[in-house]
């Protein structure tokens, strides 16, 4: 299910959206929403810039739906582990299914710079980068607003009834 109401953008991903294994991203939380939803943000803000910029979109989303395509393969105990390999291991499993090219390898394997040491080649890359932490720190934050608003809901919770019961 995706809510990106654009007919080329789902054109474009609808390839990937077909793989049985991109699927299973749905199962995986990440920045405290799915995996799977983190990837149609990536894709759809980097669809939105690289068509501005009159790049090859298409390329760009691909990539960019694919750049988190990692399920249990990293080391989920150590998070710099995590941080630092999954990259490699969604260029595996990406390049098990598509024919990437040799801007998409490098916009998937770079997607972590600074954490990964090897910069972007390509403008295209700097993007995906770019757009990755934007996306990071939105869903980050709304993750802890949603934990606040829990929080103060069941304060408020406790304290209408210890005033109840008084
Ligand atoms: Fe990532
Ligand atoms: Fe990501």
């Amino acid at each position: 299910m995706n809510n990106y109401t654009d007919e080329e953008f789902e054109n474009i991903i609808r390839p990937i959206l077909e793989v049985e294994e991109f699927n299973r991203l749905k199962y995986i939380t990440h920045h405290g929403i799915t995996r799977y939803d983190h990837s149609m943000r990536v894709a759809y803000l980097s669809y939105k810039v690289s068509k501005s910029l009159r790049l090859n979109y298409q390329e760009v989303t691909e990539a960019a739906l694919l750049h988190d395509f990692f399920l249990d393969e990293v080391d989920q105990e150590s998070r710099i582990n995590r941080l630092r390999m999954h990259p490699e291991c969604a260029v595996k499993n990406a390049s098990k299914y598509f024919d990437l090219t040799d801007r998409q390898v490098d916009i998937i394997r770079t997607h972590m710079f600074p954490v990964t040491f090897a910069p972007p080649k390509y403008l295209e890359s700097w993007i995906v980068d770019f757009v990755d932490d934007i996306a990071a720190l939105y869903e980050k934050g709304y993750c802890m607003h949603r934990q606040f608003r829990t929080a103060m809901f069941l304060f408020m919770f406790v304290v209408v009834n210890f005033v109840k019961m008084r």
